[in-house]
């Protein structure tokens, strides 16, 4: 059987993996036991995400303004940025569980580390979207995607160094000395010291790697398989277990106690930083789907389709999504 969603009655106290610690502050989001089923809108709209390097001054201040409304949302309103970070440390760090097949425990849930990853990530990002545009009346707003696989857009997008001009865009929580340099696709907790222009074809290798060389099999790209019963982590695909997990940590702020904010599931959505690192890994999810040929792209397994999520949508709407994100890349365009 597929996961289930999470029952958010039952949404406990979220544990920071990296130390075992219990999070020192509530994850869970307000409860509301009026779920809607996702329904693909009768008229689509294509958002085209734009990169974060390219986008025009007048992009970035509405970015920074719809950031800025997201912020300043009372706390307690599930589309609040501290909420939407929240979703990630539901999710990722025990708060959220199922009861086990004799009901005599709660097992947790976890969308890391299996084929959940690519799927959840994507609703995650999607609904957040859709939240931002509403904040600024414009139902065609695409979020950034930060191009760290590209020599041009490996550095940290300028928009987010910007304390004074679009501070919804910063954070201080990050590796200083990091946002000075390209991104660094192999970092594992030390700088390599190497120069920009070797960093770059490093970079192209670990990518060539990770998305065409050992990403031959579904379950290498996506994940290991995880349904309902199973132990969390069974096994990261090889892009989440690479470059993704190596930007985490590059860019978590070695001065905090846990890697905080990217660093650290708990804490790695309340760095706006994520959702364009996430808006690029969503893109490398297209990128390998797109140059498959004949092999296949998705998986088919029901336990995979049918696993559930919950997300608050920008009507505050609770709706149940299933993994089978295929229904919503007709209307996300990630440029090649
Ligand atoms: Cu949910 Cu980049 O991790």
């Amino acid at each position: 059987a597929p996961i289930p969603p999470p029952d958010l009655n039952a949404c406990r106290t979220a544990t920071n993996i990296n130390n075992g610690q219990p999070v020192p502050y509530s994850c869970c989001p307000p409860v509301n036991n009026r779920i809607v089923d996702f329904r693909l809108p009768a008229r689509p709209t294509i958002r085209t995400r734009p990169a974060a390097h390219l986008v025009n001054a007048q992009y970035i201040s509405r970015f920074n303004l719809a950031m800025q409304r997201m912020i300043n949302l009372p706390a307690s309103d599930p589309r609040s940025f501290m909420q939407q970070a929240n979703v990630h440390c539901a999710y990722c760090n025990g708060a959220y569980t199922y009861p086990s097949a004799t009901g005599s425990q709660r097992l947790e849930i976890q969308v890391h580390n299996c084929w959940l990853f690519f799927p959840f990530h994507r609703w995650y990002l999607y609904f957040f979207e859709r939240i931002l545009g509403s904040l600024i009346n414009d139902p065609t707003f695409a979020m950034p995607y930060w191009n760290w696989d590209s020599p041009a857009g490996m550095y940290t997008p300028n928009m987010y160094l910007n304390q004074r001009q679009y501070p919804a865009l910063f954070n201080t929580r990050r590796n200083q000395r990091n946002m000075t340099l390209p991104a660094d696709l192999g970092y594992s907790g030390t700088n390599n010291n190497l120069n920009p222009t070797q960093t770059a074809a490093n970079n192209c290798a670990i990518m060539h790697n990770e998305i065409i060389r050992n990403a031959n099999t579904l379950q290498n790209f996506m994940g290991r398989i995880y349904r309902r019963g199973d132990a969390i982590n069974p096994g990261a695909g090889t892009h989440e277990a690479g470059s993704h997990t190596a930007i985490h940590i590059w860019g978590g702020d070695p001065r905090q106690p846990s890697g905080e904010d990217l660093g650290n599931f708990y804490s790695a959505g309340r760095d706006p930083l994520f959702y364009a690192h996430h808006a690029n890994v969503d893109r490398m999810w297209t990128l390998w789907r797109n140059r498959r040929g004949n092999q296949p792209r998705d998986f088919t397994d029901p336990d995979y389709l049918n696993a559930q999520f919950l997300f608050y949508d920008e009507n505050r709407q609770l709706v149940r999504v299933r993994a089978d994100s295929r229904v919503n890349v007709p209307w996300i365009q990630c440029p090649p």
